[in-house]
């Protein structure tokens, strides 16, 4: 017990003084939900969050195109290359295997040269335009963990939307929008992820990045995740201490990354050109041969285990939690009320278990809160969130920890744990506007290191 405790310290030391050091940190995984321990009263159960590790999500989806016979092969088609109308000896037929392109390809193992791919038929109707919906669905939400990442076996397309629902298909927001010119196909200017900022990271833009007319032997697209944690978690994504108590406090940026679905609005194949070459319109389809997709099942903190079975995703709850997602209490386990596990404190979490109903009561009376109300914060688990702990000191420069879930600052800081200097987020620190050389100079780089280890949660805005 002792030991572990200093053990958590000591990890919130080395990260604090190693914030920039060279070397990875080996500390929240959160991949144990629970371990026994031992103290004056035995053996006990010691709970905290947990998650399944990230994984290749293609493995579970479903995938749907729109409209169904887009597929190329049937009747039997001849395509010719985009840069060369009269090179034309890709063959496509969906009734010999060895010409076929079907939805499957573009989730196949990729090492296979030539690559295998998803072929669509030609935009033999122009000028109605081509375009092709691709879903797909996992029937279970999934955080994103890495890029994804497209490959465009013929050019890019010229005009595309990643949407992404949240719901199991019935709505459906945009993610981001590809396009060789932004400003003409969706009237948006265009830009890349590197111009946004850690207050403007939910920002839906179009990006020129992956366009035709950009690096032309380019075959890839990317929705930029890595870089988005960036934001939070520093460029190598070492401080992910940070990006986690981040995500634990503000639930739209949790739910920015999580998915239940995704769709690939193609709208406008590659044309190579300014304009479309009606004589040779077998030059104008799509292929893509992998799509890649990172992620892990959503648990709220309370699994470790995500199973696949009759393909079905569904977590492996502990905590005496149930439901896909662990979403709620086990019957019997009702004793207050559920709550999604904390991130915080770093490194191991709060669990929130589920703790037994009271059964001489029956149901516990609706008021049974045990938990300060504190809705007007706006942070995404306020129940529980164990965000301080007066035995650990999480809370920095003589604040104060009350009833577990906030800190009280003293007037000169503010943030979650007290750790930044309140006119940092005026912009008022000392005379020159370069405040983080003066705050050095002023002899607090300490303060300076937890801030970067801790977000500055308080100065979002979301
Ligand atoms: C693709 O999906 C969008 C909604 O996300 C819908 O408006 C559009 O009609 C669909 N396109 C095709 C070709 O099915
Ligand atoms: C959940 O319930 C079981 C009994 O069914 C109990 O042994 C266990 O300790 C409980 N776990 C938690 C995390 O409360
Ligand atoms: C909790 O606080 C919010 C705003 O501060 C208030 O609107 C609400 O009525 C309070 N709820 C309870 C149960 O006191």
């Amino acid at each position: 017990m002792y030991l572990s405790r200093f053990l958590s310290i000591h990890a919130l030391w080395v990260t604090v003084s190693s914030v920039m050091q060279p070397y990875p940190l080996v500390w929240g995984h959160y991949d144990v939900c629970k371990t026994q321990i031992y103290t004056e009263e035995g053996k006990v159960w010691d709970y905290m969050a947990c998650q399944p590790e990230s994984t290749d999500m293609t493995k579970y989806l479903k995938v749907k195109l729109d409209p169904p016979d887009i597929t190329c092969g049937d009747p039997p088609e001849t395509f010719c290359a985009m840069g060369n109308p009269y090179m034309c000896n890709n063959e496509c037929d969906a009734s010999t295997p060895e010409l076929a392109h079907p939805p499957e390809l573009m989730f196949d193992f990729e090492g296979r040269h030539p690559s295998t791919f998803w072929q669509s038929a030609t935009w033999k109707e122009y000028p109605k335009p081509l375009q092709v919906n691709i879903t797909l669905s996992w029937s279970k939400t999934i955080e994103l963990t890495d890029n994804i990442v497209i490959t465009f076996e013929s050019g890019r397309p010229d005009q595309m939307i990643l949407e992404k629902s949240l719901d199991y298909g019935r709505t459906w927001q945009p993610y981001q929008y590809y396009a060789t010119d932004c400003l003409d196909a969706f009237h948006m200017d265009p830009k890349s992820v590197k111009d946004l900022s850690q207050h403007t990271v939910l920002e839906i833009i179009c990006t020129e990045e992956y366009s035709t007319g950009y690096m032309t032997n380019s075959k890839i697209i990317h929705f930029e995740i890595k870089d988005r944690f960036a934001f939070f978690a520093g460029p190598w994504l070492r401080n992910m201490a940070s990006l986690y108590g981040q995500l634990d406090t503000t639930k739209k940026l949790r739910d920015f990354f999580t998915v239940t679905d995704l769709r690939i609005r193609l709208l406008r194949p590659a044309v190579g050109e300014i304009f479309v070459d009606e004589l040779h319109l077998a030059r104008y389809f799509y292929a893509i041969s992998d799509i890649k997709v990172h992620g892990r099942c959503k648990c709220n903190l309370h699994a470790t285990v995500c199973v696949y079975d009759n393909s079905k995703l569904t977590c492996e709850c502990e905590h005496n939690t149930t439901g896909p997602d662990c979403g709620k209490c086990k019957k019997n386990y009702q004793g207050r009320p559920w709550s999604p596990g904390s991130y915080l404190p770093i490194p191991k979490g709060t669990a929130n278990t589920c703790i037994p109903s009271i059964s001489s009561i029956g149901n516990p009376p609706k008021s049974n809160r045990i938990w300060p109300n504190i809705s007007s914060l706006e942070v995404s688990n306020p129940k529980q969130a164990n965000v301080c702990d007066n035995e650990l000191l999480h809370c920095q420069n003589g604040g104060t920890c009350h009833n577990n879930v906030r800190c009280l600052c003293p007037a000169a800081y503010t943030g979650i744990l007290c750790e930044k200097l309140r006119c940092e987020e005026s912009g008022s620190c000392g005379s020159d506007s370069d405040s983080d050389q003066g705050a050095l100079q002023r002899g607090c780089p300490q303060l300076l290191l937890l801030a970067a280890l801790l977000g500055t949660a308080s100065s979002l805005v979301f």
